[in-house]
């Protein structure tokens, strides 16, 4: 097994003291997608989604709060964050201020294992990090739930990763009033049967896409005429994969995440203008998974917002269909991941 990936530049944790928190989180990949907000501010989604959280690629972050200072600091990988990635950061802060109603602001130190805004979910480890050690830093006692909904509001798929193995997120009612919507919208384990599941990731490329998912999937909800049939067929398709995982079908699993990850790219080839992430690169792995199939293999792709390819298939067949993948792209990385586990705190020898 291949796992090639840097190590996170974030010093070793010190001595974590009062006002100082440090969390590790991984990305999960979405087998039914979030695609689409309802609420901008409040990210809620039009659609429940069903995620597996990796073992690969974790962010840590560290939360120190300064009485002292007059401003927020974060930095990603040692380099001082600027522009959208620093304002965000600052907004999830503020955030946090208000639930803990403490003034202080903070220095966020972020160490990311995940190539940063190539559709392998920097996002959802980074905002999950940052949700457990910043809400530790500030002293607010959350349950899981609402450390689910603090995540979602950094970012969306970040709800998910609050959890390990398979996480459902809820999208919440949609009519009635928004901290109704609010509360509703987290989340949770889902109960599976006995899976042995791998993801085979295909990084075909590890550069920044130039669409932001959050700006793709805004074009795509007010442009795109196949978006509410997407969005009508995903919640059939959330209510089958609930009922696959349950039976321990990972060929249904299969199926239902790779039929709902092609619709919801077919939804972006709709926008106006379109929105596509799919490279040649990523056709010609979909072609090796067909052929995987036609041969016998269960394997099954998902994409996100970037031209890489995330390959499900049982652990028994990961290494095979590994070197399936690695033969269609010589020049990409490929690597297989499992199951991996939820957001949580380190304590001081960084455990
Ligand atoms: C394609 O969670 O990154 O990966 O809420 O705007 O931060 P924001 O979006 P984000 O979107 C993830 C979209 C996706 C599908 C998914 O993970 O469900």
């Amino acid at each position: 097994m291949r796992r090639e990936h840097p190590t996170t530049v974030l010093r070793p944790p010190e001595q974590d003291t009062a006002g100082t928190a440090t969390a590790v989180a991984h990305p999960n990949i979405a087998l039914i997608k979030y695609w689409g907000k309802r609420d901008e501010r409040l990210v809620l989604p039009w659609t429940g989604s069903l995620s597996m959280t990796l073992d690969v690629f974790p962010t840590t972050t560290r939360v120190r709060l300064d009485a002292e200072a007059g401003h927020d600091e974060a930095i990603l990988n040692g380099v001082p964050a600027t522009g959208e990635a620093r304002r965000r950061i600052t907004a999830f802060l503020e955030l946090v201020r208000e639930l803990a109603g403490r003034p202080e602001r903070a220095v966020v130190d972020t160490g990311n294992t995940v190539p940063t805004g190539a559709g392998l979910a920097s996002s959802a480890s980074g905002f999950a990090a940052l949700a457990v050690a910043a809400a530790a830093a500030y002293g607010l006692d959350l349950d899981e739930a609402a450390l689910s909904r603090l995540a979602r509001r950094g970012s969306g798929s970040a709800s998910r990763s609050v959890f390990g193995g398979f996480a459902v997120w809820h999208a919440g009612p949609d009519t009635g009033t928004a901290a109704d919507a609010d509360l509703g919208s987290y989340a949770e384990p889902v109960p599976t049967a006995d899976l042995d599941p791998a993801l085979v990731i295909a990084v075909v490329n590890a550069g920044p896409k130039a669409v932001s998912s959050r700006e793709a999937m805004r074009r795509t909800v007010d442009t795109s005429p196949l978006y509410r049939p997407w969005a009508a067929s995903s919640k059939d398709d959330l209510a089958d994969m609930r009922a696959a995982l349950r039976r321990g079908d990972l060929e249904a699993v299969g199926e239902i995440a790779e039929r709902n990850a092609l619709g919801m790219h077919a939804t972006m080839l709709a926008a106006r203008p379109a929105v596509r992430y799919l490279s040649p690169a990523t056709v010609t792995v979909l072609d090796r998974v067909l052929q995987l199939r036609r041969d016998g293999v269960g394997a099954y792709a998902t994409m996100d917002a970037g031209p890489n390819v995330k390959v499900l298939c049982s652990r028994a067949d990961a290494e095979r269909v590994a070197e399936a993948v690695r033969g269609a792209v010589p020049d990409g990385t490929v690597l297989v991941a499992g199951p991996g586990r939820g957001a949580r705190l380190l304590n001081e020898g960084g455990r």
